[in-house]
């Protein structure tokens, strides 16, 4: 059956590094026999250039209609000074809400190869591999209300709402149990509980959802101290489970145990496990148009999404393994450079995973 994927490549780095994982699609798609076909659009910053707001409707249509979306990212300076409805990033915003994407896998995996590219000792970091789920449709990136005003005394203040409701809760705390039950059978749920209401109630919900899993051992951690673990043993973790905001900033610092962000790709989940697959960095402004960008973290969301949405776990191994072969062959962008190995650009790297890829 005919599979349909929408590439929306975004802007930044995000063409460059997509470019390469279109190499790599196309060459498990013959490889496997995927029968896969691709359709491409804009998002984001490239969205409000070419329709003027950053996810048109008929991108959105397309995204409907398609069995999986791959998504380079968005965002950047060019874009700083447009109406906030109107920045890149909502467009971002807006495509995981409307498509019921609630359910964010982000794989913190260090690949033995770069052992030393990570900051932390490699006695800290050597074999990790842990799973952030993250919430991705709520939260205080979505709570109503959000205001920007200018109170009576003239001053300016702004406020942001952190709504959680039970059913929202419920669902991705259901993720964080299933993966757990296919990992190591651990769970630990982030929270601010000690403080927040949202995380009060979050605490509730996830130990009412536990009662079905009785196999998975639960645990619970405020999320300045899960920021403090991650870097000082990350080990402990296998499963973590948490809300929108929270998931985004311990990925952002999980990444590091990994190397760099440009190692790091996710799969964003609706109930069906369609989905859409993104590298968890953004457009990287500052490194933008350099063909220098590490195009690993979106060529690793191909492997994910040929393995959540499609189950062609074969063709997913496949991309995995060239990538392993390809840092085993000493090949680094210049965030994963360490002595002794030969630094190469995004498009060397993404030529090089899909010739392993071709010969594997
Ligand atoms: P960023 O992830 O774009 O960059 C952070 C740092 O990591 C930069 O030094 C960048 O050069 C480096 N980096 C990121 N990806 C890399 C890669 N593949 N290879 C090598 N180095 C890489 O985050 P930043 O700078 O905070 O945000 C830049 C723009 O991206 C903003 O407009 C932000 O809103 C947007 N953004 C978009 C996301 C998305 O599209 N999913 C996610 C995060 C940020
Ligand atoms: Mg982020």
């Amino acid at each position: 059956m005919v599979k349909h994927i929408l590439i929306l490549p975004g802007d930044g780095i995000g063409p460059e590094i997509m470019a390469e994982a279109v190499k790599a699609l196309k060459i498990a798609n013959e490889k496997y026999s995927l029968e896969v076909e691709l359709e491409f659009d804009d998002l984001g910053g490239a969205a409000y250039d070419h329709y003027g707001v950053p996810l048109a409707d008929e991108t959105l249509a397309r995204a409907r209609a398609a069995d999986a979306v791959l998504l380079g990212a968005v965002g950047g300076p060019k874009w700083d000074t447009i109406e906030p409805a109107l920045r890149p990033e909502r467009g971002l915003l807006k495509i995981r809400s409307q498509l019921e994407l609630f359910g964010n896998l982000r794989p913190a995996i260090l690949y033995p190869q770069l052992a030393s590219a990570s900051t932390l000792k490699p006695d800290v970091v050597s074999g990790l591999d842990i799973l952030i789920v993250r919430e991705l449709t709520g939260g205080i990136y979505f709570g109503q209300p959000r205001e920007r005003r200018t109170l009576d005394n003239g001053e300016r203040q702004a406020y942001d709402t952190l709504p959680y409701s039970e059913s929202e809760i419920r669902r991705i705390a259901k993720v964080g149990f299933d993966m757990a039950m296919v990992r190591n059978r651990k769970l630990c749920s982030v929270d601010k509980a000690n403080v927040l209401a949202s995380s009060q109630l979050w605490r509730e919900v996830v130990e009412e959802v536990a009662r079905d899993y009785p196999e998975v051992e639960l645990s619970h951690m405020y999320v300045d101290n899960c920021a403090m673990q991650l870097v000082r043993a990350p080990k402990q973790f296998d499963v973590i489970v948490t809300d929108n905001m929270f998931g985004d900033i311990l990925s952002d610092q999980a990444s590091m145990l990994t190397g760099s962000i440009g190692m790091l790709p996710s799969a964003s989940l609706d109930r069906n496990n369609k989905g859409m697959y993104e590298p968890c960095h953004g457009s990287a402004p500052d490194i933008a148009g350099q063909g220098v960008a590490n195009p690993l973290a979106t060529i690793l969301s191909v492997s994910m999404m040929l393995r959540y949405t499609f189950n062609q776990v074969q063709a997913a191994d496949a991309i995995e393994k060239a990538v392993s072969l390809v840092l085993d062959q000493g090949l680094r962008t210049g965030d994963i450079m360490s002595d002794g190995c030969r630094r190469v650009g995004t498009a060397e790297m993404g030529d090089a995973v899909a010739s392993a890829l071709e010969n594997l």
